[in-house]
């Protein structure tokens, strides 16, 4: 894909489709009425006032999504305008004009474009010119992503291919549209790249092509990468990660990826910690068939800290930041741990096991105990942790469990910039009256009840003093049906968080 930005007047871009964007806002009576962005504007004069009578006939209304097309017929060097709607003005955000974008390109994408050009220019309607820019270009590549490569060359039932994408900027502004267009790319790409991750099938995506993934990545962005194998865990004594991994034939991996931006700091820097179940079938107790296949996703938090550090090392923040990864299928058989085993996690403490389907919590506390052992902070884990969590928030929010109330501000006040939503869930102490056990230090789940708090409640044990964010983004990073700007499958979801954080973190 050939992505540019052109300071070319919009009238001389020559490109299959043209986007340009508006919102809506009242009169003073109260009536609604739309309001072009200044390219929007731009294009209406050329074309007799074209996109004016649209609106004001009523066919055109300025919703967030909403699409009109128009031939331009020769006044323009576009041969086709997209007009797509911003929403409301007053309430226009980044994530406006994110969603927009990707709605616009992939309507572009389905009837045949391959060359488009935007200029949806949100900082008509008060937002950052920056921001915008950014947000543009990353709705532009989410919106274009597919997941095909399992399907026969040639189809294109749904789609064409689009080789071509330009960002229009005024000649004034083109330095600075440069920069936050690059940066929205990096963002995106990190985030189709978490998707191919989790899309891809399980017999493909091992643990070991996981980490072949990770370490191929590392090698092309510049990123220190080390992964222990079965033995260096057993010395290390990974007791959860290795219980879990007991039953599969595929032999476990834990992925560690080092980016140093900050060499001469005395700060060792973030971790993240990413849940990487290529395959979650439950184990001995095992799931119903019904939708066990989406369980391929149950890496998607590995995925998420993976792509993270690519973006990272792509943008290059002033900072540290290390991503671990303990991976492995969950799978029942007859070496697999069962229901009443004990496992002892690295940092000492024992779990004792109720439900092998629980087996997240066993692989994430071996990586927060490396993390901890580390002396990282703050320690961020992603996973897709419990279908409560699917419960409560569904799909539009993650859970965000977090141990200091500044960090969890910090981590919201990202997510908001990324486009991605957290809720701050409990830590209250009264629910670890829930897993106590008898027989361990820690009983591995605690029953029906807040069952995303109770899994939050078994990782604390493991993060020693390390301010800590647990995100279950369970409910999240998989969705079974198709958005208007999203085909149905990964999402990528938490991605860009982290990326943020880092950035931020380096101011
Ligand atoms: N991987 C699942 C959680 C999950 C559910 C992810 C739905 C994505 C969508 C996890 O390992 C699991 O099975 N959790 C159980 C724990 C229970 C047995 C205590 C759950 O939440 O039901
Ligand atoms: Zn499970
Ligand atoms: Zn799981």
């Amino acid at each position: 894909m050939d992505i540019q930005v052109t300071s070319n007047a919009v009238k001389n871009v020559v490109c299959d489709v043209l986007v340009v964007g508006a919102a809506h806002t009242k009169t003073a009576e109260g009536k609604s009425k739309v309001v072009l962005a200044k390219s929007a504007q731009r294009v209406d004069g050329l074309l007799n006032n074209l996109l004016t009578q649209i609106s004001a006939d009523g066919e055109f209304k300025g919703n967030l999504g909403e699409l009109t097309t128009v031939y331009t017929m020769d006044k323009l060097s576009a041969r086709r305008l997209i007009m797509i709607g911003l929403g409301n003005q007053e309430t226009l955000d980044t994530q406006s004009v994110r969603r927009a974008s990707a709605i616009a390109v992939r309507h572009a994408q389905k009837t045949g474009a391959r060359s488009i050009a935007l200029a949806l220019d949100g900082d008509t309607f008060g937002i950052d010119k920056a921001a915008s820019a950014q947000a543009m270009a990353e709705g532009t590549l989410l919106g274009l992503y597919t997941f095909r490569k399992y399907r026969h060359a040639g189809d294109n039932a749904d789609g064409y291919e689009v080789t071509k994408i330009s960002f229009i900027a005024d000649e004034a502004h083109k330095a600075e549209l440069d920069t936050s267009v690059k940066r929205g790319c990096a963002m995106a790409e990190a985030t189709n790249f978490a998707r191919d991750l989790v899309n891809e099938p399980p017999n493909v995506l091992t643990p070991t092509e996981l980490a072949n993934r990770a370490s191929a990545m590392a090698k092309q962005f510049g990123l220190e990468c080390e992964v222990l194998d079965r033995p260096q865990m057993q010395e290390l004594g990974m007791g959860g990660l290795l219980g879990v991994a007991q039953g599969s034939a595929e032999p476990p991996k834990f992925i560690i990826l080092r980016y140093r931006g900050a060499p001469a700091s005395t700060d060792k820097g973030m971790a993240f910690v990413g849940k990487g179940i290529t395959f979650d079938s439950g184990g001995i107790s095992l799931k119903p068939a019904e939708r066990m296949h989406e369980m391929k996703g149950d890496m998607a938090g590995a995925a998420a800290v993976i792509a993270a550090m690519q973006a990272i090392a792509a943008l290059k923040p002033a900072t540290n930041v290390t991503a671990l990864v303990p991976s492995t299928e969950n799978m029942p058989s007859g070496t697999a741990y069962r229901p009443g085993d004990i496992l002892r996690i690295m940092n000492g403490k024992t779990i004792e096991i109720v439900n092998t389907d629980a087996e997240g919590r066993l692989a994430l506390a071996d990586g927060l105990s490396y993390a901890s052992r580390e002396g990282l902070s703050p320690i961020v884990d992603v996973a897709t942790l419990t279908g409560g969590i699917v419960v409560a928030l569904g799909s539009t929010m993650s859970g965000a469990f977090c141990n200091d109330e500044q960090f969890c501000n910090d981590l919201i006040a990202a997510g908001h910039a990324a486009g991605e939503k957290f809720w701050p869930m409990p830590l209250d102490e009264e629910y670890a009256e829930q897993i106590k056990s008898d027989i361990a230090d820690i009983k591995q789940t605690g029953g029906r009840g807040a069952s995303a708090v109770t899994a939050a409640k078994i990782l604390e044990n493991f993060v020693g003093d390390a301010k800590w964010a647990h995100l279950d983004v369970a409910g999240t990073t998989y969705v079974d049906s198709p958005k208007p700007y999203q085909e149905s499958g990964a999402t990528g979801f938490a991605v860009r968080t982290l990326a943020e954080l880092a950035l931020r973190r380096a101011k």
